[in-house]
């Protein structure tokens, strides 16, 4: 099997339910409150794992119960975690979320996904180098991912940059890279405004896909066509992770060697399958399920 590799965040998820989001300034009783396994990283690394992939998690964890958890997690899930680093300088990363109205808001702490430096991956180098496909998101320091996206482009390795929280890529790496999957508010701070969504995907061809919430993800096809795959419709429990599944899933189906837009459709499915679920990783479906509701 071929080798997926995910240089990313750690996260413990601190997660409150609530009849909806409260406003800013607003004091609001929450319903529960729950601590899981999270972080974009190792939500997309357990979505793969889940989908039968041979996966390994780069990153960094606290020495402290959180980190002890959470590496325990990716273990079950069957994510390789050798290359693991447990630092003593910052607790493991952490993030706030409250669930609310079908919708969510994220506040996160890096803690020790700031640990994830340029040192750091030159040591996994070989490791990482081994892989078919690299996933990167945007939780760990920008220059380390920048770093990395261009060691894998140089070597050979194909990457997929989830470019999740919002902030500004270099040109140069968004041309090395070889997926780049932002959603809309990402894509205005990768590329402005000048350009319209439309013709950034006819710019980049089966390259750039933007997600679109509940309306689904697009892409331009080689030919120029824009494909628009439709959410699917869910019974919505908690969407955190949602994004995470899809990059997880739209991997694992290039990786099996499924045309873009047959990967889409994949992705979507496992996204929409995992929101019907309390949180990041708890609704993570299998390659069965997918298979099984795409009639193959
Ligand atoms: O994408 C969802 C994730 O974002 C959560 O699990 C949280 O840890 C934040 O990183």
């Amino acid at each position: 099997m071929k080798k997926i590799g995910v240089v990313g965040s750690i996260n413990m998820d601190m997660t409150v339910t609530a009849e909806r989001i409260p406003q800013k300034g607003e004091t609001l009783k929450g319903d529960d409150l729950k601590y899981i396994p999270g972080g974009k990283g190792a939500n997309q690394a357990v979505a793969m794992a889940r989908l039968g992939a041979d996966v390994e998690m780069f990153g960094c964890v606290g020495n402290d119960s959180a980190g002890k958890d959470l590496l325990e997690n990716l273990k079950n899930m069957g994510v390789k975690t050798g290359h693991i680093r447990i630092v003593d300088q910052a607790p493991t990363g952490l993030a706030l979320i409250t669930v609310g109205e079908n919708d969510n808001t994220i506040v996160v702490v890096a803690g020790a996904n700031d640990c994830v430096d340029i040192d750091y991956v030159n040591e996994i180098k070989d490791s990482l180098l081994e892989c078919e496909m690299v996933l990167l998101q945007h939780e760990i320091p920008q220059e380390t991912v920048e770093y990395t996206a261009k060691l894998c482009a140089d070597n050979g390795v194909k990457v997929v940059l989830n470019p999740a929280p919002a902030r500004p890529v270099k040109q140069e790496i968004l041309e090395k890279v070889t997926y780049l999957t932002p959603n809309e508010h990402e894509t205005v701070i990768l590329f402005g405004e000048d350009q319209s969504f439309e013709e950034l995907m006819k710019k980049y061809p089966e390259k750039l896909v933007i997600t679109q919430g509940s309306r689904g993800v697009s892409t331009c096809l080689k030919n120029g066509e824009i494909v628009l795959v439709p959410a699917r419709k869910s019974k919505v429990v908690d969407t955190t992770g949602a994004g995470d599944t899809l990059n997880g899933a739209f991997t694992v189906a290039i990786t099996e060697g499924r045309g873009i837009e047959d990967a889409l459709k994949f992705a979507n499915v496992a996204a929409g399958l995992s929101i019907e679920k309390f949180g990041a990783q708890g609704g993570m479906p299998v390659y069965e399920d997918v298979i099984k509701e795409l009639g193959e």
